[in-house]
């Protein structure tokens, strides 16, 4: 017979007896982080069960989960006793055995704690993993001793490294988890303790699997290049490597260097954009709930990021109608989206299955009336009002009232899109970036209109989709491209003031941009801008400084890759710099009568860097963007921003508020008639940097 003695909760962590199996179950809403809380709970109960004469443990989360990962929050402070070491040894010094029952997410902390126990169990579909690494730090209660030990060290890199989360079903081959249960999770795990081969079984005191010396460079080496060579992988590599070592003095080590990393600026910057990342999807005032179904929706227009987008639309599971001019058309985007669904199952990255699947889900209409079925429409016509507004009005008269209108423009003014619908509260902007199945960002764009409930709907597809969604109001660009062009114009500006583009490219690699502005302008075409420069002409300020090398680029045919050359030369397949270009820069100089002066990179970088700011500070202060840390998240997430940084205005807040002021005073200067003055100061203060949720 079970005697089931309650005893009441200690703390966020609740002790029972089942028979003579102590069961200690972790009740830290919302996501069962590990708080100081949670482990002094742990440490008690073990003790309780220690008193109570139990025969084994079973610790498992009440909730959805097991544990998601250490409580940030703390990260900033000394961390109280017990940290989580103590936790784990008072499992490994109890007499009886713990298995750990996990459920939703064990990551972090959680998956460390899971490690301490004697065995894991877990129900399927559980996702484990330790994602320290992708914060700046490394596993700091041994995970980089024990998941070596259980899995092997090549395998234990690649997923401390990649800050990897997988399945119980690929963990449970490689040891990580000792079996999977289906039924009822406690019930699972008391039976699995009844069999347990023996009492206790630490993993600190097994031995790493054998492997050849030739594997495991070759993982360091693939860990090394994936983590950019940044100092926490440097460190996790060496401690993986180190498992086959004594365990206690290595575990010291370990503890040693995480608490060094977990107080370094670039841990504090990562956990910054952590935050960052969480809050920018919410809106006051939105109720995400009042958010309506979407089971099927449209993709009008089927060219590069139409396409994009109903591929991002299958990934996640939906099927979709893609409407196209004429039936050649259509044809011709029916054909690029299998042909891509094929080259993913050829190499692997789904199953037959899984293609089959998206390739059924998919279908095509040249007649507005097909899309009669969808819950959200996106438009990804050619960038035209004209066009658009046709397209809109089009799908207002064929839709229900209750379905969603969405536009995927780069720069058209939604609100004047929207005007002539009789329903404008329906219609929404979502700015994917290009590839739009692979970018992460998406610019869910609040029109003066939009209803609050299609706000909450274009938030919640945005998840869906496994997208990291920001908010913007209507502005020519949004937050990120409008940004981005102050940072190419600062860019241009820099070349016909004297620096070469290769040396301003460089400059920004260095900083740790995945590219530089030139590098990127021939990735993407010079042509595109050209066009909105030639409509523009009409209308810009003559007093305004204008760098008219771009033009003469395009003017000799050099609209970037696609035509060979642009701002560097491609002959050779790499981007090489082009003594044409130098000449056309030069000559350009000459006939802005402008003497070259020298640049460092440092101040190529902080230039570059004084314009992002400034032009953050001016669309915060417009409401465009709604809060500093949205523009962090932009910048990381769509345009190649060093994560480690924290994001721009992180980074801003990180500088002597001089050496800032000089830089943007500098910008202002070069940057000289028709500069506007952002209120960076205020910005800056008003941005959270103290890590709080
Ligand atoms: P694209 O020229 O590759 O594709 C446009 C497609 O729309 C063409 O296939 C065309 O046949 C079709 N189309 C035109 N009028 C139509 C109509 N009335 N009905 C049905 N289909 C029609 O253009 P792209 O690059 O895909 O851009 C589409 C939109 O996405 C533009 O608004 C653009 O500004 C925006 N955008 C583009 C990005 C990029 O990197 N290319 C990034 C983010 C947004």
């Amino acid at each position: 017979m079970n005697t089931r003695t309650a005893t009441p909760s200690t703390g966020k962590v609740a002790f029972r007896m089942e028979g003579s199996i102590a069961v200690l179950e972790i009740d830290n809403p919302p996501v069962n982080a590990g708080s100081h809380a949670v482990r002094e709970g742990v440490v008690t109960g073990i003790a309780k069960a220690g008193e109570a004469g139990a025969e084994g443990a079973v610790l498992l989360g009440a909730g959805r989960s097991f544990i998601a990962g250490s409580d940030l929050r703390e990260f900033n402070k000394a961390l109280a006793w017990p940290e989580l070491p103590d936790v784990i040894a008072t499992i490994e010094a109890a007499p009886f055995p713990v298995v750990a029952a996990l459920h939703g997410v064990a990551l972090g902390g959680g998956l460390e704690l899971a490690l301490g126990c004697d065995y894991r169990i877990a129900a399927p579909g559980t996702m484990v993993g330790l994602p320290e690494v992708s914060l700046g730090m490394i596993p700091g209660a041994g995970g980089t001793q024990r998941l070596p030990r259980l899995i092997g060290r090549s395998k234990a890199m690649d997923l401390i490294c990649r800050a990897a989360r997988i399945p119980a079903s690929e963990a449970l081959p490689l040891g990580l988890v000792d079996a999977l249960c289906e039924g009822d999770l406690l019930e699972g795990a008391i039976a699995f303790l009844a069999a347990a081969p023996r009492p206790k079984r630490l993993s600190r005191a097994l031995m790493p699997p054998e492997e050849t010396d030739e594997a495991l460079e070759a993982a360091a080496a693939a860990a090394l290049k994936r983590g950019k060579g940044r100092p926490n992988v440097v460190e996790a590599i060496r401690l993986v490597r180190a498992s086959t070592q004594e365990a206690g003095p290595v575990l010291a080590d370990e503890r040693e260097t995480f608490q060094k990393l977990r107080k370094s600026p670039e841990a504090h910057a990562l956990r910054s954009l952590f935050f960052a990342e969480r809050r920018a999807g919410s809106v006051a005032g939105i109720d995400p709930k009042s958010a309506r179904a979407v089971r099927r929706v449209g993709v009008v227009g089927g060219g590069t990021m139409g396409q994009g987008i109903a591929r991002a639309f299958l990934a996640a599971g939906l099927p979709v109608v893609l409407m196209e001019r004429d039936g050649a058309a259509l044809e011709t985007a029916l054909a690029g989206l299998r042909a891509a669904i094929e080259g993913q199952a050829g190499k692997g990255r789904i199953t037959e299955a899984e293609a089959t699947a998206r390739s059924e889900a998919l279908s095509g209409t040249v007649e507005a009336d097909g899309l009669a079925g969808c819950d959200l429409v996106i438009e990804a016509v050619f960038e035209d009002m004209a066009v658009k507004k046709q397209v809109l009005a089009r799908l207002e008269a064929v839709l229900p009232p209750e379905a969603i209108i969405a536009t995927n423009t780069s720069y058209l003014d939604i609100d004047e899109m929207a005007s002539g619908l009789a329903n404008p509260e329906r219609v929404l902007g979502l700015h994917f970036f290009s590839p739009a199945d692979i970018m992460k960002l998406l610019e869910v764009v609040r029109a003066a209109k939009t209803a609050p409930e299609v706000l909450a709907t274009g938030l919640k597809l945005a998840r869906n989709l496994g997208k990291q969604p920001v908010v913007a109001r209507v502005a020519e660009g949004f937050i990120g491209n409008r940004i981005y062009a102050a940072y190419r114009r600062r860019a241009e500006l820099l070349v016909l003031d004297g620096a070469r583009p290769e040396q301003v490219d460089a400059a920004v690699t260095d900083f740790g941009f995945a590219m530089g502005p030139f590098a990127v302008a021939d990735m993407s075409g010079l042509d595109i801008a050209w066009a909105m420069r030639k409509r523009q002409a009409a209308t810009r300020d003559p007093a305004a400084r204008y760098v008219t090398i771009p033009d003469r680029l395009c003017e000799a045919g050099r609209l970037g890759r696609k035509t060979g050359a642009g701002w560097y030369d491609y002959a050779s397949g790499a981007a090489q710099p082009d003594p044409a270009v130098a000449a056309i820069i030069a000559e350009a100089r000459e006939r802005a009568g402008i003497t070259p002066r020298d640049f460092t990179a440092e101040e190529i970088q902080h230039q570059l860097m004084a314009a992002i700011v400034n032009e953050a500070a001016l669309l915060l202060e417009e409401g465009v963007a709604v809060r500093a840390s949205d523009v962090d998240v932009v910048l990381a997430n769509g345009y190649g921003f060093p994560r480690w940084r924290g994001g721009p205005l992180h980074w801003a807040a990180q500088q002597e508020a001089a050496a800032l002021e000089a830089d943007l005073n500098e910008l202002a200067r070069d940057v000289g008639h028709g500069h506007r003055a952002g209120p960076v100061a205020r910005v800056l203060a008003e941005l959270d940097t103290g890590n709080e949720s």
